[in-house]
């Protein structure tokens, strides 16, 4: 949906043009007006001063570029300047291309035909940058599409399955699906558990990819894929459990950067396990007071059924390091409403066990043009969790403080760490902005597969 086109003498193009370019007649100077000047099939997106110009204000004006409803091929060197190089241009464009809300999924019955961006740029070395990045932007859209649909829908089955697909005729792939009896198998009680008020069965997804088979490094993105969240018998109220079909945002977002990573080629080993399922409420359904016992043995008393992501990411964890021998650990979830009050829609909250791997992933997020903030790791939030009569684990503190980093202690207890490292991204508040998908974190993930072997 994003298109390098050559300009010809037939078709429109679209300029922008400076205070200080050479004057071209009937020019609106005013910020962001278009002259159209038949003559030479161009128009004039005018951008006011030079040098006051920055990559930020030029991302302005892709944005009016890329909405402009003409059909035109926007020349993308009329955005460079001697401070704002082409290649950021490049990437923008297609960043924002792929942001545009015409793109997102819908089930209305009345749906325009989405518009083919057209741009334009002679410098082939900056074409291998454009293609990664029109990569990550369809795979974005898949993800969106698996955000967005309802959970009538894109039910646990339906889910697993459209994933496995997704993967069809990728190299070096390998996607495993275990379905309940599987599950069951393993011992996965906490995902059992959680799944027991469900009409459709529970899903593990594994999607490995081989892309350096010499290396023993292996990194698991471990993705919550709760179909929907109702709370459970800690019902939610209403206006709580809207927009918490959004609950398999970190699963959707694992398989989409395990798939631009393999489609990009990169030297590395990812794997992504997804725990998939809702979490209702019914006569089979988990209640508080229950004890469930996880892959690695670990009891969990049960204090809010509510707080089911950090269970199916629990077992996965264990699965991802003891079965499937994964040396760095990255969990994705929506996992807690604290992370919203902390920091909002606009940071991704990061912690990491390991100073180096953070090291990598604040580079990786720059690289990506995505906010990333460290959180902080310490033993007093594990005091709460830590402190049942009955079972090793609590799966909620109810201090009322620090929620984040307390969800954070209660999945680190299933990652060993004499095996691997743990990273854990808790993207409740970057997932998703007034109903609308946001598939977070593809890129930082495709830059960070860049850096390691
Ligand atoms: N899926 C929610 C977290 C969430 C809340 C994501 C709002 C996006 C927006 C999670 O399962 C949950 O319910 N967490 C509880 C935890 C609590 C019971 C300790 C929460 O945040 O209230
Ligand atoms: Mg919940
Ligand atoms: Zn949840």
């Amino acid at each position: 949906m994003i298109k390098k086109l050559k300009i010809t003498k037939s078709s429109w193009k679209l300029k922008l043009i400076f205070q200080d370019d050479k004057k071209i007649e009937n020019l609106l100077e005013e910020k962001n007006q278009i002259t159209e000047d038949l003559n030479s099939k161009t128009l004039y997106l005018f951008a006011g001063k030079k040098n006051i110009y920055s990559l930020k204000i030029a991302k302005n004006f892709l944005k009016i570029a890329i909405s402009n409803r003409r059909n035109s091929i926007i020349d993308l060197e009329t955005f460079e300047s001697n401070k704002v190089k082409l290649v950021d241009i490049v990437k923008a464009s297609v960043r924002i291309n792929y942001d545009r809300k015409d793109l997102q999924f819908s089930l209305k019955s009345k749906t325009k035909k989405s518009k083919t961006t057209k741009v334009w740029f002679k410098s082939k070395e900056i074409n291998s940058i454009f293609e990664e990045e029109v990569v990550k932007g369809e795979i974005s859209l898949e993800v969106r599409k698996w955000q967005m649909s309802p959970p009538n829908i894109l039910n646990s089955e339906v889910f697993a399955k459209e994933v496995k697909e997704s993967f069809n005729g990728i190299e070096n792939v390998k996607v495993t699906v275990l379905n309940r009896k599987q599950i069951e198998k393993r011992n996965m009680g906490l995902l059992i558990g959680v799944n027991s008020g469900s009409n459709c069965e529970a899903r593990v997804v594994i999607v490995e990819y081989k892309g350096n088979p010499e290396s023993k490094q292996k990194t698991a993105l471990v993705g919550k894929g709760i179909i929907f969240d109702s709370g459970g018998y800690s019902l939610k109220p209403a206006k709580f459990s809207l927009g918490m079909k959004f609950d398999m945002s970190g699963a959707a977002v694992a398989a989409g950067a395990v798939k631009a990573i393999a489609k990009l080629e990169s030297k590395s080993n990812f794997t992504a396990v997804l725990s998939i399922t809702d979490n209702l409420i019914g006569h089979k359904a988990i209640t508080t007071d229950v004890v469930l016992k996880a892959m690695n043995g670990k009891t969990v008393e049960i204090n809010n059924t509510d707080a089911e992501g950090r269970l199916v990411m629990a077992d996965a964890n264990v699965l991802a390091t003891e079965e499937l021998n994964a040396t760095r650990v990255v969990n994705i979830a929506t996992l807690t409403g604290a992370m919203l009050a902390a920091l909002g829609h606009t940071y991704t909250g990061v912690w990491a066990t390991d100073d180096k791997d953070w090291k990598q992933i604040k580079n990786a997020g720059k690289k990506a043009d995505e906010l990333l903030w460290r959180m902080p790791i310490h033993e007093d939030f594990a005091k709460f969790i830590k402190g049942s009569e009955i079972a090793d684990l609590r799966n909620t503190d109810y201090s009322g403080n620090a929620g984040s980093s307390s969800a954070f202690q209660f999945l680190t207890q299933f990652v060993n760490p004499k095996k691997s490292s743990h990273v854990h991204f808790d993207i409740a508040g970057t997932s998703e902005i007034s109903m609308l998908a946001k598939s977070p974190l593809i890129r930082t993930l495709v830059e960070l597969s860049k850096e390691i072997k």
